[in-house]
């Protein structure tokens, strides 16, 4: 298994090219279920769990080509890629697949849209919460189909299609948004979704589902109203630069000092964690092409933040700030408000000389002189970058194992940081 080994102490100074949003990429690749014409996407990031997702599709009976491969990465990585699903030929999608990431269980609702049934597997839980589908299932309910849970798959039907409806969610959800909306494009009559989330990785799906002959108003809002239509033609869509990636550079810099533009990132999207950036004394510059990040000698302020939903702080954000909140003048608070169990990555910063309190759904992070380098290993994506982070400012080497975490989300992350300065390398096996 990979592992990444930093030695940290350098300044980080330069650009940094941000991807395709995975959080964009994975729905609009779903997506492609809800038409038998050809989905091309650019700005694709290439990813592991991109690649995961091309497999369940494909399951399906999707066909899928990429194009802008690079030497020594997997065939199917590129980042335009055509998605045509001129035919669904299975509309189960497996344990052994669904298991592996949660985001493949929203191929229910556009299965069920357009072929009137779906046999998925219930995802189960993950190292940051037990994260339930009860909103999904109910959306679709909602929306006429008739729901049963058997040996671990949902099975779902709507043999005569599904039915406009008016959805209310009681609690925001990307994922159960994401599914309504796939659903209700294709359903019979108006839907009205309320309470939805309105992150920007749902407006860019909603976009492209326009752009496909769908009918959707209150685009980037809390409440999307869809009119049915009888089907969706292809579309080319470019997949929107990734908040959550432009976020973790922009700590990296905070943390280490330097002065690196992050390019491509859309600050639009960053309103919260530009703040919180600014908050902590980091100098964040909007530019043409992108965000400019800065930060000289001088001590990072402690921040009082809690997690939300957009426009507010991203929880995929939290433990890259805590992360560099560990060397604050101070003692940050930060809350965790999306997920129950999202500080995994307290005690593997704990292995690096943190000093952090956990109260319930509060973080009390008192910042630290120095961190110094140890073997550490996180059980979910952002978890690891946070350790990457620290690594950046800590005193010799640390070795991030479970790697393989960090490429589900973050493109050539070793390759961008180098390109800054930091001393950063990958060993394999
Ligand atoms: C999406 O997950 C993202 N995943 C997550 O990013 C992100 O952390 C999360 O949204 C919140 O922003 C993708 O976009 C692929 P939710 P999702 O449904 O949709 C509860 C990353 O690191 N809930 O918005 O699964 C749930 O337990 C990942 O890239 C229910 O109670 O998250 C949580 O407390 C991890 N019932 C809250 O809602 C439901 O039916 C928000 O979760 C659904 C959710």
């Amino acid at each position: 298994m990979d592992r990444i080994r930093i030695r940290g102490g350098n300044r980080l100074t330069g650009t940094i090219p941000i991807s395709g949003a995975k959080n964009a990429a994975l729905p609009l690749m779903i997506v492609s279920l809800l038409t038998p014409g050809t989905l091309t996407l650019s700005n694709v990031p290439r990813l592991a769990d991109v690649r995961l997702l091309q497999r369940i599709l494909q399951n399906h009976g999707i066909d899928i080509t990429v194009a802008g491969k690079r030497v020594g990465q997997h065939p199917m990585m590129g980042d335009v890629m055509h998605l045509s699903a001129k035919d669904i030929v299975d509309t189960t999608a497996p344990y052994d697949l669904v298991s592996k990431m949660r985001a493949s269980f929203w191929v229910l609702g556009p299965l069920l849209a357009r072929c009137g049934e779906a046999k998925v597997s219930l995802p189960g839980g993950c190292a940051i919460g037990t994260r339930p589908v009860d909103m999904h299932l109910m959306a679709m309910e909602k929306l006429g189909a008739d729901i049963a849970i058997e040996n671990g798959y949902v099975l779902a039907s709507a043999k005569k299609g599904l039915k406009g409806a008016h959805i209310v969610f009681d609690k925001v959800s990307v994922g159960a948004t994401h599914a309504a909306l796939m659903a209700a494009v294709l359903a019979d009559g108006d839907t009205i979704i309320e309470n939805a989330a309105s992150e920007p990785e749902i407006g860019d799906v909603a976009e492209c589902l326009v752009k496909m002959g769908a009918k959707i108003e209150g685009i980037h809002t809390a409440t999307l109203k869809v009119k049915g239509v009888t089907s969706l033609r292809g579309c080319e869509h470019s997949v929107i630069p990734d908040r959550i990636e432009t976020g973790t550079y922009a700590m990296c810099v905070g943390m280490t000092g330097g002065d690196v533009l992050l390019k491509d990132a859309n600050a639009s999207h960053l309103g919260a964690v530009i703040d919180v950036m600014q908050r902590a004394g980091v100098s964040v510059e909007i530019k043409n092409d992108g965000i400019r990040i800065h930060r000289n000698g001088a001590a990072l302020e402690p921040v009082r933040v809690d997690t939300e939903p957009f426009p507010g702080f991203p929880t995929d954000c939290q433990a890259q700030l805590m992360a560099m909140m560990t060397m604050a003048s101070g003692t940050s608070i930060i809350r965790e408000t999306i997920f129950e169990n999202r500080f995994m990555h307290v005690q593997e910063l704990a292995r690096l000389g943190s000093d952090i309190h956990l109260h319930g759904d509060t973080a009390e992070v008192r910042g630290v002189k120095k961190l110094t380098g140890a073997p550490v290993m996180a059980t979910d994506l952002r978890a690891s970058v946070s350790l990457v982070i620290a690594g950046l400012a800590a005193e010799g080497e640390t070795m991030i194992n479970r790697v393989y975490h960090l490429d589900r989300g973050f493109e050539t992350l070793e390759d961008k940081l180098q390109a800054c300065g930091a001393d950063v390398s990958r060993i394999s096996g």
